[in-house]
C-alpha cells in the first residue's frame, strides 16, 4: 500500500468525513429498509401456513392472505374490505408490508403490536367471523399442524396465543428493502433519475417529511387528517379519538408508510383517492396548504414510486389436510 503522508492522510478523512456527512443528510429524514432477520425459520413457516389459511374463517374461504394479498401490495386494492358474507369493512386495508415497523397497529392504533392485532381479524364479523374457541379447535384438529405447534413450543396446546405468535413472526419478515430510492440513500447517485430526485426534494422542502419519515416513510406518529382543511369522508372512522377518547384526537390517524405506495391503491382510511396523483393533491392542499403544480405532482410521484422494493418472493405454503373431526366450513352462518 502507497504510504500517505500527513496531509494526504487529513485529505483522505476530509473526504471520507464529507461522504459521511453527505450520506446522514441524505438519511436525515428516510433511513433505508434492512432485510428481514430470521431468528426461528420453523415458527416463520408455521406463521405463514396460517397467514394463508382460510380455515381460520367461518367461511372457510377467507384468509389474511385475501385481504393482505402478498401476490399484490400486501393488500386487497378496492376501498374497503369485503369479509365475511360479502359485507363491507368500514376502513382500506393497510399493507402488511413493513408493517412491524410502525408504533402500533390499525389506522387508529388500538393493537399495540403484530401479535395483538392478528387476534383481531379472526374473529371480526365482518373479517373472518370465527369465534376464537372454534378457531383453536380447528387448528387443534389438524394433525400437520398440531406437530408443528409441539416442535416450536414443547408441547402440542394451540391457543390464541401460539396462533398470532407465528402469524406475528411471520409478519415480521415481510419487509421490502433494495428499492431504488433505498440504493439512493445508501450512496447510489445513479439510483434516481432527474425528476425523481427533484420529486424526493419537493417532498422534504415542502413538510411532507414531517410526518412521512423513518424507514417506513411513515408509521412512526398519529397525525390529523385535515391539518389546514377538513377532510370531507363518508367513512365513519373517528381515528385516535377511538382509543383515547380525547376529543383533540378525533380524525387523527396512524401515518400510513409510504413504502410500496404505488402498489397499495386506492388510498387514505377511506380509500376514496383512487390514484396516487389524487392522493398528493389532496395532502398538499390539506396537510400543508400548498396546490403543486401537475409538473410538481408528476415528480413527487415518481419519487413515491422509487419507494417500490423487493416483495418477498416465496414458495405458496402446503397446508396440511384437515381431520376427520375438524369443524366444517359454514360460509352463509
Ligand atoms: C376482510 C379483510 C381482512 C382480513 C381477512 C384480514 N384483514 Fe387485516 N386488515 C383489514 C383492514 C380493513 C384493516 C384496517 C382496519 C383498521 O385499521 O381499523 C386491517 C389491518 C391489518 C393490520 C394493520 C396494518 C397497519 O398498518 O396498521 C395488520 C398487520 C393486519 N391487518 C393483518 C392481518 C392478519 C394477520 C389477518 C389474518 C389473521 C388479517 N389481517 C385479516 C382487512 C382484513
Ligand atoms: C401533518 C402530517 C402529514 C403531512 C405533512 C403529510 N401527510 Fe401524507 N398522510 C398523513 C396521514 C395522517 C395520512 C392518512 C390519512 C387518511 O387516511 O385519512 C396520510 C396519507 C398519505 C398518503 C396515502 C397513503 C395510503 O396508503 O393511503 C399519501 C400518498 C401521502 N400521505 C403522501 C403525502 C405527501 C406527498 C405529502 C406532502 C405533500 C404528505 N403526505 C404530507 C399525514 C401527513
Amino acid at each position: 500500500m502507497k504510504r500517505l503522508n500527513s496531509a494526504g492522510i487529513l485529505i483522505a478523512l476530509t473526504i471520507a468525513s464529507a461522504s459521511v456527512n453527505a450520506m446522514t443528510e441524505r438519511q436525515q429524514w428516510i433511513q433505508p429498509l434492512q432485510p428481514a432477520e430470521i431468528k426461528n425459520p420453523e415458527k416463520v413457516e408455521l406463521g405463514k401456513q396460517l397467514f394463508f389459511d382460510p380455515r381460520l374463517s367461518m367461511s372457510g374461504i377467507i384468509s389474511c392472505n385475501t385481504c393482505h394479498n402478498l401476490s399484490l401490495g400486501g393488500v386487497d386494492n378496492v376501498k374497503t374490505s369485503i369479509g365475511h358474507k360479502w359485507q363491507a369493512g368500514p376502513v382500506n386495508a393497510p399493507t402488511v408490508f413493513n408493517s412491524s415497523l410502525a408504533i402500533a397497529q390499525f389506522w387508529d392504533g388500538r393493537a399495540e403490536d403484530l401479535k395483538a392485532q392478528a387476534a383481531g381479524p379472526i374473529e371480526a364479523a365482518v373479517e373472518m367471523a370465527m369465534p376464537h374457541t372454534l378457531a383453536v379447535d380447528v387448528i387443534q384438529s389438524i394433525p400437520g399442524y398440531v406437530e408443528q405447534f409441539k416442535r416450536i413450543y414443547g408441547n402440542d396446546k394451540v391457543d390464541m396465543d401460539k396462533i398470532t405468535d407465528t402469524i406475528a413472526e411471520f409478519e415480521n419478515t415481510l419487509v421490502t428493502p433494495g428499492s431504488r430510492f433505498d440504493l439512493w440513500l445508501q450512496g447510489d447517485d445513479n439510483a434516481l433519475t432527474a425528476d425523481e430526485r427533484e420529486g424526493y426534494d419537493i417532498f422534504a422542502s415542502s413538510g411532507c417529511v414531517a410526518c412521512h419519515n423513518g424507514p417506513a416513510v411513515g408509521g412512526t406518529s398519529f397525525q390529523k387528517m385535515g391539518v389546514l382543511e377538513p377532510y370531507v369522508s363518508s367513512s365513519p372512522a373517528e381515528g385516535r379519538f377511538a382509543v383515547t377518547g380525547k376529543d383533540a384526537e378525533r380524525f387523527m390517524f396512524k401515518v400510513p408508510t409510504l413504502r410500496n405506495v404505488e402498489l397499495t391503491y386506492p388510498y387514505f382510511h377511506d380509500g376514496e383517492a383512487a390514484t396516487l396523483e389524487e392522493a398528493v393533491d389532496i395532502m398538499g392542499r390539506l396537510q400543508l396548504g400548498r396546490q403543486y403544480s401537475e409538473d410538481e405532482l408528476g415528480k413527487i410521484v415518481a419519487f413515491l414510486k422509487t419507494l417500490t422494493g423487493e416483495r418477498p418472493a416465496m414458495a405458496l405454503p402446503l397446508l396440511p389436510a384437515s381431520g376427520d373431526k375438524t369443524p366444517r366450513p359454514e360460509p352463509f352462518r
